[in-house]
Order: C-alpha cells, then structure tokens, then sequence
C-alpha cells in the first residue's frame, strides 16, 4: 500500500520550502492537489496518485540535495520574494540552478551565515526546538553593558511575556562608545539579538551572524557562498 504523507512535508521533502514555510503556502492558497486548490493544513495526499502544484508548477521529489553557506549583506532580504522590491539573497546564487530556500531567517540589516538548501529534512532539523541548534552571533553594542546585564541576557530575559533560553555572551573588545559582543543562542525569535539588547538599553549597531553550531563563515567574504558537505552538515548539530 502506498503510504499517505501529510501536503506540507511532502512539499518540504520535495526542497519547495521549510516545512513551516510550506504551511504558510497552503493557507495563502498557492498549492492544488488534482487541480483544486487546498488550504486545510491537515491534507494527507499519496504522492503517487496525487497530482501536486504550487505556484503553477509541478512539485516533485528532489533527486540532488545542495547545501549551502552564504555570506549574507545587509540590504537582501532572506523570503523567496519581496513584495518591495528589494533584493532576495537567492538572487547571489548565480551558478546554482536548484531552487533553494533559506534555513530560517536573518533580519534585512544582518548580515552573515545563512544555510540554503533544497533538503526540507534536514532544514526542519536544524530549526526544531528539541535539536537547540547553536547560532553564534557578533553584536556590535552602544555603550558598555555591565557584567551584570550580559548576566541578565545569560539567565534569561522576558522578550514579549516569554523567557528568553539561556545564552552564553562574551564581551569582546571595547571602543570608546561600542562593545563588541559574541552572544549563541539556540532560539530563532524575530529579532531576538537585538531585542535582547534593546532591553538592556544597549542598542545593537552592526549585527553579523559567524556561526549555525561549529559551522563557522570564517573568512568567506560578504556576498560569496560555498558548498557544504558532509563533515560540515555535523558541525552544524555540535
Ligand atoms: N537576531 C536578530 O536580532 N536579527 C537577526 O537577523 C538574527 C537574530
């Protein structure tokens, strides 16, 4: 017997989109399933039978899987399109001919480590909670945090009624009015680095992501990306 599989992981698992950018997809109306239009998130479709399209097109399962770590600049945005306009990080992937989705999100004015891929699997890994996957970010900071503030930011601290998970956070060079500061972190709140800093009165004012686990930019230059392989995809989860 053919095994039914629930509509948003089969379009993951066919690199269309992260599993929960999947679902975003169905509830907008873009996926049909034998030429009608679903948006009921629970759909369970056997990919055999069923016919499967989103956007018009044909979605079918992936044979090559790339990964890839991106230097993203400030100024690109990380969704698949922009309704302003502005420019979309896939667009610095001049040679790559697989449509490929980033593995969550930097904010427009971040630059750094982004993972794309075409692998759903292994981007759901990667985001879920219960894997606590590191991110390592730089912060350039306003002022001087007091030890006990980046103490507060360690233990925790209430971003929009909700604790914030344990960090661990390095002050790293002092300028005469900034604080260079590494923070990891194992959330993906939107704008959760700067919120942190916001609500110790220390504004960021340059923010780069360096690291997703041990996987690190290094000296990848800003714009440029590289392949990653196996060894790289376990420095990921360490
Ligand atoms: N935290 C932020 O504030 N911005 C990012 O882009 C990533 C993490």
């Amino acid at each position: 017997m053919r095994d039914p599989l629930r509509l948003h992981k089969y379009l993951s698992q066919c690199g269309i989109a992260s599993r929960r950018k999947a679902e975003e997809l169905i509830q907008q109306g873009k996926v049909q399933v034998n030429g009608r239009t679903v948006t009921d998130m629970g759909i369970k479709i056997i990919p055999e039978e069923n016919i499967i399209t989103c956007d018009g097109f044909a979605v079918v399962p992936q044979t090559k899987m790339l990964y890839i770590l991106l230097n993203k600049p400030k100024g690109y945005v990380t969704t698949m399109a922009d309704p302003q306009g502005r420019p979309i990080v896939t667009s610095l992937l001049k040679d790559i001919h697989e449509r490929l989705f980033p593995v969550g999100r930097l904010d427009i004015d971040t630059e750094g480590a982004l993972i794309l891929t075409n692998d759903g699997n292994l981007a759901q890994k990667i985001q879920h909670p219960s894997h606590e996957t590191t991110k390592t970010y730089e912060a350039m900071v306003a002022g001087h945090p007091h030890r006990s503030q980046l103490a507060q930011l360690e233990k925790g601290i209430v971003l929009e009624g909700k604790l914030t998970a344990p960090a661990k956070v390095f002050a790293r060079k002092t300028t005469q009015h900034s604080t260079l500061i590494e923070i990891i972190i194992h959330e993906g709140r939107k704008r959760q680095v700067r919120k942190m800093f916001e609500a110790i009165n220390h504004p960021v004012l340059h923010l780069k992501r360096i690291a997703y686990g041990k996987l690190f930019l290094h000296k990848l230059p800003i714009g440029k990306y590289r392949l990653l392989g196996p060894r790289d995809i376990e420095n990921i989860f360490l």
